[in-house]
C-alpha cells in the first residue's frame, strides 16, 4: 500500500516538473525568438493556387494564402514552421500518425474527417465549381450525365461527384492526386469536366480562355480550416490567433493579397 502511494506522489511531482518545464519553454519562445523556438511541421498539398503552390517563375518555395496564414500564426505563438508537401489524400494519415503537427491545405472540416482529426474554426469559405471547356460547356449538375468528370482524390469534390452520381446522374468519375493534372486533362479534352473549388478555379479561368466555370448549388460543407491531430493543444492556440486575424484586419489583407478584391466568398 505504502509503495503505491509513493508511486502516485512521485508521479505527481514528475507531472508538476514537466508542466513547469513546458511553461518555461513557452516563455523562452515568445520572448527571445530565434534558436530556442520550436519548429512545427505543416503538411500541405502544394497543388492549389492561390492557397499553396510553387510559382516556378519565382523559385522553388511553396507560397500562398495558407503559407502566409501559417507563418503569421506561428510567429504570434512563437514557433517556426517547416512545410512538408504531399498528396492531398495523404494529409489526414500524416496527421493521425503525427508525422505533421498541423495541416493547412484549403481543407474543409467534414464530419468524416472529424472522426480522425480536429479542426480550427473556418478561416475562408468556398463553393464547388464545374469547370468545362468553352467548346462544350457543362453548367448544371444534369449536364454531367454521360460525362467523364475529374476530381481530386480524397477531396470533398470527390464526395460531391459521388453524391451526384448516386442521385442518378450517370457520369464516369476519375480521381487524380494533383489539381494541375486535372486542369491538363480537361484542357486536352480527355475529361469533359472537373469539379474543384471556385476560389481555386478563378485563377485557372483567368489564365485559360478555353475554360469556363459554373458554381454548383451550395452544399453544407465548404470552407477551409486548419487540421490537427486529435486533442492537439495547438487547436486552441491557433483558434485564438485566427480570431485575432479576423478582428484586426490581417485576414482581409491576406484575402485581398491572394484572391483579389472581387473575391468569391
Ligand atoms: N476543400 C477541399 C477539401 O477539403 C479541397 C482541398 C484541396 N486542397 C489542396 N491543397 N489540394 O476536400
Amino acid at each position: 500500500m505504502k509503495k503505491n502511494w509513493f508511486i502516485i506522489i512521485a508521479g505527481l511531482f514528475m507531472l508538476i516538473g514537466l508542466a513547469a518545464c513546458g511553461a518555461s519553454n513557452e516563455d523562452a519562445k515568445s520572448e527571445d525568438g530565434g534558436e530556442s523556438e520550436k519548429t512545427l511541421v505543416m503538411g500541405t498539398s502544394a497543388d492549389y493556387p492561390p492557397f499553396e503552390y510553387i510559382d516556378s517563375a519565382q523559385g522553388e518555395e511553396i507560397i500562398g494564402f495558407d503559407v502566409d496564414i501559417a507563418n503569421y500564426i506561428a510567429k504570434e505563438l512563437g514557433y517556426n514552421v517547416e512545410i512538408k508537401d504531399m498528396d492531398f489524400s495523404g494529409l489526414i494519415t500524416a496527421l493521425s500518425s503525427e508525422r505533421v503537427d498541423f495541416v493547412l491545405a484549403g481543407m474543409t472540416p467534414t464530419a468524416e474527417r472529424k472522426e480522425n482529426v480536429d479542426f480550427s474554426d473556418i478561416y475562408y469559405s468556398a463553393n464547388h465549381m464545374i469547370l468545362s471547356s468553352t467548346d462544350n460547356e457543362l453548367v448544371k449538375p444534369e449536364d454531367l450525365d454521360g460525362a467523364k468528370v475529374g476530381v481530386q482524390l480524397g477531396s470533398i469534390q470527390e464526395d460531391k461527384a459521388n453524391e451526384l452520381k448516386d442521385s442518378g446522374i450517370d457520369m464516369e468519375i476519375i480521381t487524380l492526386n494533383r489539381i494541375p493534372e486535372l486542369i491538363q486533362e480537361l484542357k486536352s479534352g480527355r475529361y469533359d469536366a472537373i469539379i474543384i473549388e471556385d476560389t481555386v478555379a478563378k485563377g485557372y479561368l483567368e489564365s485559360n480562355d478555353d475554360l469556363s466555370g459554373e458554381n454548383l448549388p451550395n452544399t453544407e460543407e465548404a470552407g477551409s480550416a486548419v487540421a490537427f491531430p486529435k486533442d492537439s493543444k495547438l487547436t486552441k492556440e491557433f483558434n485564438e490567433v485566427i480570431k485575432e486575424m479576423k478582428d484586426n484586419g490581417k485576414m482581409d489583407e491576406l484575402i485581398e493579397k491572394w484572391f483579389g478584391q472581387d473575391t468569391i466568398e
